[in-house]
């Protein structure tokens, strides 16, 4: 069965079917800028854009960079404000006159890697770090989500995690990777202190195999550390996975 999955991001909304019976996409990603300031009747309107390009007729999974509890949206960090409270599966369901669910991004990763990446076989505890402009987080017990941890925001000795150790913190800090892993150390070993996973998957931007080399041998962790397989489009896969699994009847 393919399923609509679109990911929204600060810079670009991504859209593509996926074959759930392989998590592969199985048209050509179309990609528009994310409109600014990203209200969420402008993010709407892309989405009914993105439905229209490939004139989407079944159910659609989205993503959003914020905690998203029951169709609503909670939290707004690295996104406009006025998302809080904000009824998404509603509001996106209505610009597209089909069923969206929505989902964090992070878990929305997460549930992409235990379908068919890094987590595919694994039925212990595993967390899925996203690494990019913000931390994002998703914990899996047994193979089950627990949704909306945000543990990006996590405090690192009074310094909120993501500001101290995102990919951004990096670029704006203007630190070398070495630097950087000395950071995420930090983080990590907090994490690995609260949660005590049996596998660790870093995904987001950091995850790219480019970067990964450049920082990878700085870390270490009592649990398995592993980059994330599915890179880039771990989003849109996710969310089409957990349109179809998880969304309410
Ligand atoms: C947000 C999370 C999101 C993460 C990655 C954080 O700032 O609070 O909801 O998953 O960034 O985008």
């Amino acid at each position: 069965m393919n399923v609509l999955g679109i990911d929204i991001g600060g810079t670009g909304i991504k859209g593509a079917p996926v074959d759930l019976s392989d998590g592969k996409l199985a048209e050509e990603r179309y990609r528009i800028q994310t409109p600014q300031p990203a209200t969420p009747q402008k993010v709407a309107k892309a989405v009914g854009r993105i439905a229209a390009h490939f004139e989407w007729k079944g159910p659609i999974g989205c993503t959003l960079p914020a905690r998203v509890q029951h169709g609503v949206a909670h939290t707004a960090t690295n996104i406009h404000r006025t998302w809080i409270d904000t009824a998404v599966d509603d509001l996106f369901s209505a610009h597209t006159g089909l069923p969206v669910h929505v989902l964090n991004d992070a878990d929305a990763a997460g549930v992409a890697s235990m379908a068919y990446g890094a987590g595919k076989d694994r039925d212990d505890l595993v967390l899925m770090l996203t690494v990019g402009t913000g931390i994002g987080s998703a914990l899996f017990v047994h193979r089950q989500l627990v949704p909306n941890t945000e543990l990006g925001h996590l405090d690192l000795n009074g310094r909120n995690a993501e500001l101290f150790c995102s990919d951004r913190a990096r670029k704006r800090d203007g630190l070398s990777w070495k630097q950087w892993a000395k950071r995420f150390q930090v983080y990590l070993d907090t994490v690995e202190f609260l949660f005590a996973p049996d596998l660790i998957i870093l995904g987001g931007g950091i995850s790219r195999p480019s970067k990964v080399q450049k920082y990878m041998r700085y870390l270490s962790t009592a649990a398995e550390l592993v980059p994330a397989v599915l890179e880039n489009e771990a989003g849109i896969i996710g969310a089409a996975y957990a349109a179809r699994t998880m969304a309410p009847a």
